[in-house]
């Protein structure tokens, strides 16, 4: 089993939807040993704006034809059992190098042909045998709040893959210190969580509602999070412009 990681956080690694990408990892692996992973840190790697010339329709078989590396990027997901899209939430969407892989990989795996899907959505056929519809959205966010936050991001993924899991994280500043070190036993016991989400996503296909639920929780509750994080800044200044 391939599970593929596409890290699209900018600070990549040390980011800190990364600490939840890597505890659900690790319980991928506690229940399927032999799983290969292979991370793609996309901060790392050539991914250039699609510029809708939209030659991999007209010309080349779905493959791009700008030269840097969305197309390895685009084989791996293709071939890979499990994506697992790893990403903070930037100005409630995906980060500007995330959309574009994620233009530059599902755009040419396309056909240019329209059809209904069984629920009615016009949408065009995957090009590629046998697609993987398993999908899984790690992200975090600043605020302490899933709801209206992160609305748009879960409309526009449920809409490219209507099976996708998600595990949503909001209130992440209390994943680094100086929070953390207040809240360390609520954060390590949500990052238990994600681990056994990783377990359950691996041995059911799903993560269970218990679980589910559990992660929904902010890691500080709401008020208290913005008092502290309210206090931490300095609030003096005004631009006159
Ligand atoms: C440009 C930018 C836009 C952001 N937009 C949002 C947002 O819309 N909602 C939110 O709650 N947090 C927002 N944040 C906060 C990040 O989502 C949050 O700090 C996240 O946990 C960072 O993850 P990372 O360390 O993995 O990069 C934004 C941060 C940046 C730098």
């Amino acid at each position: 089993m391939k599970v593929l990681v596409l890290d699209g956080s900018p600070k990549g690694k040390e980011g800190r939807t990364m600490k939840l990408t890597e505890k659900f990892i690790e319980g991928v692996k506690e229940a399927r040993p032999d799983c290969l992973v292979e991370y793609i840190c996309l901060k790392d790697v050539r991914i250039e704006p699609c510029t809708g010339c939209s030659a991999c329709w007209r010309k080349t078989q779905g493959r791009c034809v700008i030269d840097d590396d969305a197309m390895s990027i685009r084989d791996k997901y293709v071939k890979a059992d499990i994506i697992v899209w790893s990403f903070p939430l930037y100005i409630y969407g995906a980060p500007s190098k995330t959309k574009a892989c994620m233009d530059r990989i599902v755009f040419p795996s396309l056909m240019p042909q329209m059809y209904y899907d069984k629920d009615g959505v016009i949408r065009h056929p995957w090009r590629f045998k046998g697609r993987h519809e398993k999908q899984v959205l790690i992200s975090t966010c600043g605020f302490p709040q899933i709801e209206h936050n992160f609305d748009a991001l879960l409309a526009q993924m449920n809409i490219i893959n209507a099976n996708i899991t998600n595990i949503l994280c909001c209130a992440s500043g209390a994943l680094y210190p100086p929070m953390f070190d207040a809240y360390r036993e609520r954060v390590e016991a949500y990052l238990a969580d994600v681990k056994q989400a990783g377990i359950e996503y691996i041995r059911n296909d799903a993560i269970s509602l218990p679980v589910i639920n559990r992660l929904k929780e902010p890691l500080v509750p709401p008020a208290e999070f913005m008092e502290r994080f309210n206090a931490s800044w300095d609030w003096d200044y005004v631009d006159e412009r």
